[in-house]
C-alpha cells in the first residue's frame, strides 16, 4: 500500500510503446537454467520505481531519505530501505535489476524483462471499488491493466523472437497483488466480513491473468500469497484495541491474519486447479506468509538480531507501541529511523526491510529454479 494512495492524481504518465526493433541479434542468455528474462506484476511490495514515475510531482515520502539508504544510498521509488523481492529474485538469477516499466522506452530497455508493479495497485479494477463507495485515490494499474502493458512489451520483444518463444523463456511473478484491495476497504471502515466477500473476486482476476499468460505461451508462473497483515505495524496501529482476545501470542491481530489465510487458501486451491488444467505450465504458489510469521514469532532464530521487535516499524513518526503515526510517515519531517534496519522487520509500518524480503526470496527460489526441470519441455 502506498502512503500517498489518497492523493488525487492528474494526468497519467502511461508510456506509449514504440515499436522499436531489437538491436543486436544474440539470443538472450538463459539464466537459472531456463529464464531469459523476468516479468513481474504487483504493488508497492515489489515496485522498483513505477509509482515514482507515475506520481511525478507528488510521490509522497517514498521519494525521500531514508528510503533506499541501506543498499542504493538514495531513494529509488522502492518502498523499502533497500532491495525489494523482485531485486532479490533477479539477483539470484544473475539478471541485472529490471527497468521499471514506466522508465523504459524501447525493447532494449526490456530485454531482461520488466516490472509492472506500481505502489497502490489493486488486483480488482476501479469500478469494483466505486460500486462499494471506495472511490478516492485509485491507482490505475489494476492487475488487468498491468497485463495489457505486458502485451505491449512482449509485442516489442517478439519482433525478433516469436511471441511464444518470448513467453516460454520468461519467468512471471504475479504478485503479491490483492493486499491493497484489503487495505483500501479496511482502512475506509469496511468490515472484515465484507472484505472476505471480495476474496473470490480477487482470486478470479488473478486466475484470469494466469490463464491468459499460459494462453500466450508462459511456462513458469509464480503467484505469491499475501503476508500476515495482522502483524504489520500499520494495521496494529489503525486497529489497536484493548480487547486482548483479538491478539495472538506474537501480538498480531487474529482477524486480519485470518483474512490473509482465507485469501491464501483460496489462491492455493485455484492455482492447483490451473496447474492440473495446464500440465505444460508450472504454476507455483509462493508462500510469503510462513517465512514472515516465523520471523515475527522468533526473530533471533531467523537470523535477526536478538532484541529485534518485529512489530515495531523501523522508520516512522513515533508514538504508540508500533512507531506508526499516520500524520508523520516514514521520510516525513519529524520521522525517525532505527539505527540498524538490517535488524528490523517492518521498514515503514506497511512494507518490510530488504532483510525480510531476502529471507522470503531464499524460501521461494528453490522451487522456482526446480521449475526449469519440470515444465515446458525445456527450452
Ligand atoms: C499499448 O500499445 C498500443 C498500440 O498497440 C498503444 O496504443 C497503447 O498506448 C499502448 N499502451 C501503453 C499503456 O503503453
Ligand atoms: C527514456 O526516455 C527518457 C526521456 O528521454 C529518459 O529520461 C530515460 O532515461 C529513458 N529511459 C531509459 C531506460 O533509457
Ligand atoms: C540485460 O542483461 C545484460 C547482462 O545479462 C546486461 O548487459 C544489460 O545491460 C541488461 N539490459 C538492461 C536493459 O538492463
Ligand atoms: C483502552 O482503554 C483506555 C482506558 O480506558 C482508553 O483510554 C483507550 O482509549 C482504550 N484504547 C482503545 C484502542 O480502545
Ligand atoms: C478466523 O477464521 C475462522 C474460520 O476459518 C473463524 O472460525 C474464526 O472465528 C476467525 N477468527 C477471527 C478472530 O476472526
Amino acid at each position: 500500500m502506498t502512503m500517498a494512495a489518497s492523493r488525487v492524481f492528474s494526468v497519467t504518465h502511461l508510456l506509449v510503446a514504440a515499436y522499436a526493433v531489437l538491436g543486436g541479434s544474440a539470443q538472450p542468455q538463459q539464466r537459472g537454467g531456463c529464464f531469459a528474462r523476468v516479468f513481474s506484476f504487483g504493488d508497492s511490495i515489489i515496485d522498483n520505481g513505477n509509482w515514482l514515475r507515475y506520481s511525478a510531482s507528488s510521490p509522497g515520502t517514498v521519494a525521500s531519505s531514508p528510503y533506499g539508504n541501506t543498499f542504493f544510498h538514495r531513494p529509488t521509488g522502492r518502498f523499502c530501505d533497500g532491495r525489494v523481492i523482485i531485486d532479490h529474485i533477479v539477483d539470484a538469477l544473475g539478471i541485472p535489476f529490471l527497468t521499471p516499466y514506466l522508465a523504459g522506452n524501447s525493447s532494449k530497455d526490456f530485454v531482461n524483462g520488466t516490472n509492472f508493479a506500481v505502489g497502490g495497485a489493486t488486483a480488482l479494477g476501479q469500478d469494483y471499488f466505486k460500486a462499494r463507495n471506495i472511490d478516492d485515490g485509485f491507482v490505475p494499474f489494476s492487475l488487468q491493466t498491468q497485463m495489457s502493458l505486458l502485451k505491449n512489451v512482449t509485442r516489442m520483444l517478439s519482433s525478433e523472437q516469436g511471441l511464444s518463444d518470448v513467453m516460454s523463456t520468461s519467468l512471471f511473478l504475479v504478485g503479491e497483488i490483492g493486499g491493497n484491495d484489503f487495505n483500501r476497504a479496511l482502512f475506509r471502515g469496511k468490515s472484515a466480513d465484507e472484505v472476505t466477500s471480495y476474496i473470490p473476486d480477487i482470486i478470479a482476476v488473478i486466475s484470469a491473468t494466469v490463464t491468459e499468460l499460459i494462453g500466450l505461451g508462459a511456462k513458469r508462473i509464480v503467484v505469491p500469497g499475501n503476508f500476515p497483515i495482522g502483524c504489520s505495524p500499520g494495521y496494529l496501529t489503525k486497529f489497536q484495541t484493548n480487547d486482548t482476545s483479538q491478539y495472538d501470542a506474537a501480538g498480531c491481530l487474529k482477524w486480519a491474519n485470518n483474512l490473509t489465510q482465507l485469501h491464501n487458501a483460496a489462491l492455493k486451491v485455484e492455482l492447483a486447479l490451473l496447474g492440473q488444467n495446464h500440465p505444460d505450465a508450472a504454476v507455483l504458489y509462493a508462500d510469503y506468509y510462513t517465512p514472515v510469521m516465523s520471523i515475527v514469532a522468533d526473530p533471533g532464530k531467523q537470523g535477526f538480531a536478538a532484541g529485534t521487535k518485529p512489530l515495531v516499524s523501523c522508520c516512522g513518526g513515533g508514538g504508540g507501541p508500533y512507531n506508526v503515526d499516520f500524520g508523520t510517515q516514514c521520510g516525513a519531517k519529524g520521522s525517525t529511523v532505527c539505527a540498524d534496519p538490517g535488524a528490523a522487520v517492518s521498514w515503514d509500518g506497511f512494507h518490510f526491510t530488504e532483510h525480510v524480503y531476502k529471507v522470503v526470496v531464499d524460501a521461494v527460489m528453490p522451487s522456482v529454479l526446480a521449475s526449469c526441470g519440470t515444465a515446458g519441455g525445456g527450452n
